[in-house]
């Protein structure tokens, strides 16, 4: 069975549409951890799905950060660690070691509005300031740039006149729901030579 690992800094919603999919069995695979770089919603949404949940605090671990999960991922097995949401760097160590299997999720259209800080809400406070007609989400490898790996699978979203960022930010997190499920079932398909 293909295993995951997925990795959270906030409320975890992009984790939770993974868990249901793993659920009702659209997605073949086991969730083998949840780590949380702080205390966060996310890792309790793991704990009430009965995942077993981690807390490695970025702040008392520092460097170690990545030495810590690096152990949970390796002793689980997992074929793929998924950042949902996770605001911490992983170094350049933990990339090259874990190539092609740690994927990202993020809310615009990359490589538009991607890089060092570019995340949350700035992201679309940006998307809207520059009168963008269309905005999105986009799953990507991670490589040792911020938001730059290869693209795996994006979706558009419109931006209205009217759109506050806040407003652009829920209806990009409703794709990013789909879009991050979609993502993990095509790699699960291509490790089983299925495409
Ligand atoms: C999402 O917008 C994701 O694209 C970004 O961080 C946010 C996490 O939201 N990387 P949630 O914690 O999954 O609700």
């Amino acid at each position: 069975m293909f295993k995951i690992a997925v990795l959270v800094s906030g409320g975890g919603t992009n984790l939770q549409s993974v868990i249901d999919n793993v659920k009702s069995g659209k997605l073949d695979c086991t969730i083998e951890a949840v780590i949380g770089d702080r205390k966060c919603y996310g890792v309790t949404r793991a704990v009430k799905a009965g995942v077993q949940g981690y807390i490695f605090d970025r702040k008392i671990l520092k460097k170690d950060l990545c030495r810590a999960i690096d152990k949970v991922v390796s002793e689980r097995g997992v074929d793929l660690i998924v950042l949902a949401g996770f605001l911490s760097i992983i170094d350049e160590e933990f990339v090259n070691k874990w190539k092609k299997k740690i994927i990202n999720i993020h809310p615009s259209l990359l490589p538009k509005y991607g890089g060092p800080g570019m995340y949350g809400i700035k992201v679309h406070e940006a998307v809207i300031a520059n009168k963008e007609k269309e905005s999105g989400c986009t799953v990507h490898y991670v490589d040792t740039g911020v938001d730059s790996g290869e693209i795996i699978k994006q979706v558009k979203v419109p931006v209205f006149k009217d759109d506050t960022a806040e407003i652009l930010q829920k209806r990009v997190l409703v794709q990013e729901h789909r879009l991050l499920p979609e993502s993990i079932e095509k790699i699960i398909k291509e490790s089983k030579g299925v495409c």
